[in-house]
């Protein structure tokens, strides 16, 4: 179960969010929409707290990670999956783009500034430091951005890692680093 890896979400990430208004969370790469659905249970902070989630969920994205395979009709299941999780954790306080994230994130000024960021979408160097650069602007001051499958040694895992690497070189001094586990945690100085 993959909510299992955001547990400590609980402890390390929702405390340091806003209180007293609104949460903005954005997840790149909804999947079955697990994480989704663990953000609606424990991350939010009134009714108002808002989702927006991007996946293309095509096979061809799929099999871009060399760990993971899927046909047409599996993705088709994911998608349906994630959709019903986020309508019962989020109802109409969710907008989900089923596009790539290079061509949403350039839409999404009016829904920013963001809370929470995870950048959990295509898994190459390139795509992942892509959509590091395009989300940054989208975080608020003092939101966390969340980099998942950083820590894993498997050959994908360690492209995540190198455009962790690259991409916190770039923003060096704008950022304070929150945790290193299998995910990388940092938050935007305020
Ligand atoms: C590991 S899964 C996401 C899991 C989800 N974040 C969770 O924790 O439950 C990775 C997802 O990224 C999606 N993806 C691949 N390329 C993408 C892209 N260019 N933009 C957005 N999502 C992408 C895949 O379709 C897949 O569903």
């Amino acid at each position: 179960m993959a909510a299992r890896w955001y547990e400590h979400w609980r402890e390390e990430v929702f405390p340091l969010l806003p209180t007293g208004r609104p949460r903005r969370f954005l997840e790149i790469g909804i999947g079955m929409g697990d994480t989704a659905r663990f953000i609606g249970k424990h991350g939010k902070e009134t009714s108002d707290d808002t989702y927006v989630g991007i996946d293309p969920w095509e096979a061809e994205t799929h099999r871009q990670r060399s760990d993971v395979t899927a046909t047409i009709e599996e993705v088709g299941r994911n998608e349906e999956r994630a959709r019903w999780q986020i309508k019962r954790a989020w109802g109409s306080n969710a907008t989900v783009f089923n596009n790539r994230s290079h061509v949403v994130l350039p839409l999404l000024s009016r829904q920013c500034p963001f809370d929470l960021i995870l950048v959990d979408g295509l898994h190459t160097t390139e795509g992942v430091l892509q959509d590091s650069r395009l989300a940054w602007p989208l975080l608020a001051d003092g939101g966390i951005m969340i980099w998942d499958d950083w820590g894993k040694m498997k050959r994908d895992h360690k492209a995540v890692k190198a455009a962790v690497a690259m991409f916190t070189e770039e923003v060096e001094g704008q950022y304070k680093e929150l945790f290193r586990t299998r995910q990388y945690g940092a938050q935007k100085c305020q």
